[in-house]
């Protein structure tokens, strides 16, 4: 079977994950090509992963290089531009989260994406790759918990990446705490119930970097959650956890209770100390989800070779956004926000 060429533009913290991941993990595809603004980074991919050609134009790495897809790692602003001109350009895409900050640019590349149905689109939902999820995934589609009555999500950034997020975020369009963090849990209320939200309410608070507040961000917010069938969902999303990278996830039902990383334990060691008894944690996205990252990654280049859409779509994208755009709203009006169909 021929290889895949890859293309990656963003060689920042997830752009990297994914470049190593293809160079060091996938047999199957080869990463000929990288777009950065930073020298650093193009410099790394050359000496560490032997990626030939480096670009700090997007549009110059989709005219020169040998590619048949794209990895989309640039700010998430930038998404929408950089699908719709790799779709143009005959290639398949894979994108980070979120698809897009704003819905009328999400409707530009849905347009565009459906006008090419033969190329790949791949969205960056990694927890949907993620084993423990999955294995959770199929109790609920069996009914083991009968039916779902509360979703509870918490997506935790660590406090020792706070100062690195208020660079992130000065310097590029984040889309805000619940498009750039909650979206993933979002994402796993639509997965998990197979339902669209119909209202939110949310609230938040900053106490630690008043600069969160210049920059419109937030440090930890809430967000409270009415599915079509009534289900609930509570969220909370954050930027300041003192001990790590913490994920958690809980489904209520009606037969019984699952929890997904209820502790964000980093192995299976228990440290006895003069703290008493201590259990390490997580500390960053890229240690939790490993393996997730690769699954997904693996997953995009074997639908390319096999020419089969994967499972999470754009409609996934919109979606997702217009129910995070809705909690930042939510926050902004202080009232209770319909999600209107
Ligand atoms: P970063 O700030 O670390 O890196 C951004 C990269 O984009 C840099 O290499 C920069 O040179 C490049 N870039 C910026 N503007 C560009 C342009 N006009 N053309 C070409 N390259 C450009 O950002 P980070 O944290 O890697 O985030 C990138 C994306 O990945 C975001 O959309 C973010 O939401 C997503 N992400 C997803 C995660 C997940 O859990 N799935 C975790 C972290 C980030």
């Amino acid at each position: 079977m021929k290889k895949i060429n890859l293309g990656i533009v963003g060689l920042g913290r997830m752009g990297f994950t994914h470049a190593e991941n293809i160079v060091e993990r996938i047999p199957e595809a080869v990463l000929v090509a990288v777009c950065s603004f930073v020298d650093e980074e193009l410099q790394m991919a050359k000496t560490k992963l032997g990626v030939e050609k480096t670009y700090t134009s997007f549009e110059n790495m989709l005219l020169d290089a040998e590619i048949d897809a794209v990895v989309i790692a640039s700010p998430s602003g930038l998404h929408g531009e950089h699908i719709r001109l790799a779709m143009k350009k005959g290639l398949h895409v894979f994108c980070e989260k979120p698809i897009g900050v704003e819905v009328e640019d999400i409707e530009k590349t849905i347009e565009v994406v459906e006008g090419y149905p033969k190329q790949i689109f791949h969205l960056g939902f990694m927890r949907r790759y993620d084993k423990s999820y999955q294995y959770a995934k199929q109790k609920v589609d069996n009914g083991e918990i009968g039916d779902l009555t509360l979703i509870r999500c918490y997506g935790i950034d660590p406090a020792s990446e706070l100062e690195n997020f208020v660079k992130f975020a000065t310097n590029s369009k984040s889309g805000g705490l619940f498009a750039d963090m909650a979206i993933h849990d979002i994402d796993l209320v639509r997965w998990f119930s197979g339902k669209e939200v119909k209202r939110v309410w949310a609230i938040g608070k900053n106490t630690t970097y008043p600069e969160l507040d210049d920059l419109g961000d937030l440090e930890t917010g809430a967000a409270m959650m009415q599915l079509e069938d009534d289900t609930m969902a509570l969220l909370v999303a954050g930027r300041n956890a003192a001990h790590g990278y913490h994920v958690e996830t809980e489904l209520i039902g009606s037969k019984g209770m699952l929890r997904i990383a209820q502790e964000p334990e980093k192995n299976q060691v228990s440290i006895f100390n003069n703290q008493g008894v201590v259990r390490p944690t997580s500390q960053h996205f890229s240690e939790r989800f490993k393996e997730a990252f690769f699954r997904e990654m693996k997953e995009f280049i074997l639908c390319i070779q096999d020419g089969k859409q994967p499972g999470i779509t754009v409609y996934d994208g919109l979606e997702s956004t217009v129910i995070a755009n809705a909690c930042q709203e939510s926050v902004d009006a202080g009232k209770m926000i319909e999600i209107s169909k």
